[in-house]
């Protein structure tokens, strides 16, 4: 397999977060997230899983970077917890927090890994949850200072900043569904929570501009190729609103055009937009982060979760471990709307990936079939978008370690590397290897 359009400096990454990987919950003056609340609430998260010690990546996290290093990567997606920094409500900087990140970006410098850290992934701090959450402008306002301290502490050394990662899932499955932190399920509040959250994301951009010259800034959002279950026309005007819910919402505003106004008017929920607001929330951006897993099929459903529609199995006959369908033509179709409806400069891929049931052989492999096909294909599809023109610059495989997989715990396997969650020990799987092989050859051609 040959990857000949992918770019000479092409990034090659792999992707993580905070709360998936650190455990080590309650050291160094970290407190609680909506996440540690949620998981340890009965019944929210498969087996009762929690991410009290999920890879002890806060202590082995040597170990890991050494990992990343011997796949041959050159950067590192990885997330900061607000709840280690900020800790609490009162503002107050923790400056342990500040030094695991600190040490973690100078040994990936080191390690010659570019980071790439993302300022929040899901683990908002419990703290300011109880005073309202991202229900509330002021929860904005709080994530810009929150940035400042760690642009301010980081900025030396780190160009590439992502700000919110799939703000979608924070607002619609956190806040409507109720399937994820913290678990509340009202239309209202899903619509102020999105809102809050990209203005969140603008007041960071404009903080990381002010405080880090030259630094390279983006969002991450979770798109989908959406495809109507059938040709009816309640079916196809069902997929408009999909589309209008899962990829419209999030990438509209982002680019400088407001909101979709079928959508607005569909949810019936004031915005609350205060002058300026837009623009923040619409200021250029370097980059554009674009995670994706799988398309979606959906139908008519009045009485659905979402706005009108319902989700549906694909007929692909492939499906990963969390039942979503293998079609990697979606990735390629993706990246080419971003280049060629919203005109992004740049792209990346900020995650992708599959889980799959693995298991440690006696010799010590992890076979991987399923996954390593999955990586090929999506890489395939990414080469294709590129040599159709796309500004596509890098690919971040999620994930590098087996991790929390949040409401699904510890099953859903998405590593390159295993985990062994009894001794911690990491395997690196036939798909990890694959991986470092694609690299190489990439580089040396
Ligand atoms: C994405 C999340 C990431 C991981 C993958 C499987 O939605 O950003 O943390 O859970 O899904």
């Amino acid at each position: 397999m040959e990857l000949r359009s992918l770019p000479d400096d092409f990034v090659w990454g792999a992707a993580t977060a905070a709360y998936q990987i650190e455990g080590a919950v309650a050291e160094d003056g970290r407190a609680p997230s909506i996440w540690d609340t949620f998981s340890h609430t009965p019944g929210k998260v498969d087996n009762g899983d929690t991410g009290d010690v999920a890879c002890d990546h806060y202590h082995r996290w040597p170990e890991d970077l050494g990992l990343a290093s011997r796949l041959g990567l050159g950067a590192y997606r990885f997330s900061i917890a607000w709840p280690r920094v900020v800790p609490q409500a009162d503002g107050v900087v923790n400056p342990a927090g500040l030094d695991f990140y600190d040490r973690l970006v100078e040994a990936q410098l080191e390690a010659g890994l570019t980071p790439f850290p993302t300022l929040y992934h899901w683990d908002l701090p419990q703290a300011q949850q109880d005073r309202g959450g991202w229900a509330e402008r002021a929860t904005a306002e709080r994530f810009a200072e929150y940035a400042a301290v760690v642009a301010e502490r980081l900025g030396d050394r780190v160009t590439n900043w992502a700000t919110l990662n799939e703000p979608l899932c924070s607002a619609w499955i956190g806040h409507l569904d109720g399937n994820m932190a913290p678990g509340i399920k009202d239309l209202t509040t899903a619509v102020r929570a999105s809102y809050h959250l990209h203005l969140g994301h603008g007041l960071a951009v404009q903080v990381l501009r002010e405080s880090v010259p030259g630094a390279k800034i983006g969002i991450v959002n979770n798109l989908s190729t959406i495809e109507p279950a059938s040709g009816s026309a309640a079916d196809l005007a069902a997929a408009v609103r999909a589309d209008g819910h899962i990829n419209r919402w999030w990438l509209d505003p982002v680019f400088g055009r407001g909101y979709p106004e079928d959508m607005v008017k569909l949810y019936g929920v004031e915005l609350p937009v205060r002058e300026g607001d837009m623009e923040l929330i619409g200021a250029p951006l370097d980059w554009i982060g674009l995670n994706y897993y799988f398309r979606q099929f959906v139908t008519d459903d009045p009485s659905g979760p979402a706005p009108g529609f319902r989700q549906v199995r694909g007929p692909n006959a492939e499906h990963t471990a969390m039942d979503w369908e293998v079609h990697a033509p979606g990735l390629e179709e993706l990246i080419l709307r971003l280049s060629n409806e919203y005109g992004a400069s740049k792209i990346y891929v900020t995650e992708n990936g599959s889980a799959y049931a693995d298991t440690v052989t006696p010799e010590g492999a992890v076979h991987d079939p399923g996954r390593t096909a999955y990586l090929e294909q999506h890489l395939a599809a990414c080469d294709r978008a590129v040599a159709q023109g796309a500004p596509l610059a890098g690919y971040f495989a999620w994930s590098l370690l087996d991790n929390f997989e949040w409401a699904y715990g510890y099953d859903k396997r998405f590593g390159l590397v295993h985990v062994d969650y009894e001794t911690q020990r990491r395997t690196v799987k036939t798909s990890g290897l694959r991986y470092a092989e694609l690299i190489a050859a990439h580089r040396s051609r």
